[in-house]
């Protein structure tokens, strides 16, 4: 039998402890104390709200905050004796307290570990949103400095995995920043949903003591632009709701599934059969039985933890589909998956910051796959278009074209010109003229197109921003 006497904070009905494996199925405070100085932070505005309505006096709140820095101090120096007996972080400090200070046995008046998990967490997304935040500014920052020492390496962009149109790699690069500039978007809306404060909420149905909500609220900094309070407005909802917690796993899953076709792209690009870069020797690793390996492990872990942000959004989302309101003990394996999204995004998009900047393109090979003139058919098809031919036709012509090239095996762009008149009467000796890369490129300098003055314009655009 464990120590279930230490259960002060709700041992008074039960005349035994819990069993060992009760601890150990009911314990959170193996992955919750990391909420340590949020639950602190919390306590201290709960103490300083209490006061403020006259349940404690300001000598009781001063020795309570006194008392929880000391704790926060010990948990911080890693000399806090974490025990799995009191449950959680919650329990934890609150006794550790307890024992230190007799005025602490007042400061869960009018509060319940419900609404302040709620709080914890909702604490702790602010802080999560804007670290993630900072992680995928970074990112953006090394590929927009990529995209510039990559202006002028043309490759082939891809459909199907099939060489299609050539663009600037920066334009490919790009792309990417589009979709982590989108997810900071994301992760600022979980950030603004979390701020609302469910203090007050208690277990369920509120309190009958005369607390302040908006008073805690804004000891915890959950205000609006005006700085006017925000708090939670239905008891069963705040602390039954974990959509905060749906909404950053699902944020975190979209920034991993990004993340994962970027490191796809660059082990294709990294291959032998591509070559259209090198990837830093620090972020590969060798082969213990083929010396001349140097495999994409970064990237393809980044592709393989992607998997893993979206399983944690699939465990939340199955956990709370059939709960009934309000607080189930279920909600407590809430934190882990939403924990590890975390860390893992974090650490993702921490790796791919700190490679690119030893990503370097090959020209030569580059050069090489953007070679083909059959990338440039479809701009034969508007040099037609230009000239009258309605389009359908004009890719008509252009496909008979590329067969002919198939026939003779000779480069779309080296037809001899009295074959290729024959195909068609709007095709004149200036034809060759569409297979120049450089213009082809410079042609498309309408918004959002790969011409290098957008590109450019998109590079000294996200510079800024
Ligand atoms: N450790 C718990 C959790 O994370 C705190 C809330 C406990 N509430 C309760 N009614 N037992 O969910």
């Amino acid at each position: 039998m464990a120590d279930g006497k230490k259960q002060a904070t709700w041992g008074g009905r039960f005349s035994e402890g819990p069993a060992a494996l009760m601890l150990r199925i009911g314990e959170s405070v193996s992955f919750d104390q990391r909420l340590a100085r949020f639950d602190v932070q919390g306590s201290q505005a709960q103490a300083a709200m209490l006061a403020h309505v006259g349940i404690i006096t300001d000598g009781e709140r001063d020795a309570i905050c006194a008392g929880l820095d000391a704790i926060l101090e010990k948990v911080e120096a890693g000399r806090f004796d974490w025990d799995p007996a009191l449950e959680d972080v919650h329990m934890n400090i609150e006794q550790a307290l307890t024992e230190a200070i007799p005025a602490a046995a007042k400061l869960h008046t009018a509060r319940s570990r419900n609404d302040q998990v709620a709080t914890d967490m909702r604490l702790w997304f602010k802080f999560a949103c804007a670290e993630v935040d900072a992680s995928l500014t970074a990112v953006i920052a090394a590929l927009v400095d990529l995209a510039d020492r990559t202006r002028d390496v043309i490759i082939p962009g891809y459909t199907h995995l099939q060489r299609a149109q050539p663009v600037s790699m920066a334009h490919h690069l790009l792309a990417y920043v589009e979709m982590f500039a989108r997810d900071r978007t994301r992760i600022a809306a979980v950030k603004e949903q979390a701020n609302a404060c469910p203090l007050g909420s208690g277990a369920i149905a509120g309190t009958t003591l005369p607390i302040d909500r908006e008073f805690v609220a804004r000891e915890l900094g959950f205000v609006d632009a005006e700085g006017r309070p925000r708090v939670t407005q239905n008891s069963m909802d705040a602390v039954s709701d974990r959509d905060l917690f749906i909404d950053f796993a699902s944020a975190c899953s979209v920034v991993g599934v990004h993340l994962s076709r970027f490191s796809e792209d660059l082990i294709l690009w990294s291959s032998a059969e591509f070559g259209y870069v090198s990837l830093p020797d620090a972020f590969t690793t060798g082969s213990s039985l083929m010396p001349q390996k140097k495999n994409p492990d970064a990237f393809e872990l980044i592709r393989g933890k992607s998997a893993r942000l979206t399983g944690n959004l699939q465990m939340l989302l199955t956990m709370v589909k059939g709960l009934p309101l309000t607080y189930n003990r279920d909600l407590q394996e809430d934190k882990p998956p939403v924990f590890d999204s975390f860390d893992q995004c974090k650490l993702m998009l921490d790796c791919v910051a700190a490679c690119l900047p030893g990503v370097v393109a090959n020209a030569v090979r580059c050069a090489a796959a953007v070679a083909d003139p059959a990338l440039l058919a479809t701009d034969v098809v508007d040099y037609l278009v230009k000239k009258g031919v309605p389009f359908r036709e004009a890719h008509h012509v252009v496909g008979a074209l590329v067969g002919l090239s198939e026939r003779l095996q000779l480069p779309l762009n080296e037809l001899p010109f009295d074959e290729v008149s024959k195909v068609h009467a709007a095709l004149g000796e200036d034809w060759v003229e569409a297979f120049d890369l450089e213009k082809a490129l410079a042609a498309r300098d309408k918004p959002g197109m790969p011409g290098p003055m957008q590109v450019a314009a998109r590079i000294e655009f996200w510079r800024q921003a």
